[in-house]
């Protein structure tokens, strides 16, 4: 059996799934299609779920923050700053400091 499995990712972005479902409620969303967060990363950086892709982007459960109007999102290079995506904040400045 295999131990280690080879993957192309960079780095990866975790994204609080039920921040953005309650977004989507509001119709609120990212980018220039207000998508969910992940679909709107996973377009601007290339990324996606698969180990074939250049940067993760994961959908994760809960993470006990629940901001009222924004998403939780941990990157892996820095994983004491979490930080919150707000749907009003410029798409393409939040983008770059993720990629
Ligand atoms: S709903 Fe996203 S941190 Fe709780």
């Amino acid at each position: 059996m295999k131990t280690k499995i080879r993957a192309n990712w960079s780095h990866a972005v975790l994204v609080c799934r039920k921040c953005s479902k309650k977004l989507t409620k509001k119709d609120l969303g990212f980018g220039p299609d207000d998508k969910p967060l992940a679909k709107a990363l996973r377009a601007e950086l290339g990324a996606g779920k698969t180990r074939k892709a250049a940067v993760g982007v994961i959908e994760v459960p809960c993470l006990d923050i629940c901001p009222k109007r924004g998403v939780v999102v941990i990157d892996s290079r820095r994983p004491e700053e979490w930080r919150i995506l707000s749907p009003d904040a410029p798409f393409d400045t939040e983008v770059e400091t993720l990629r």
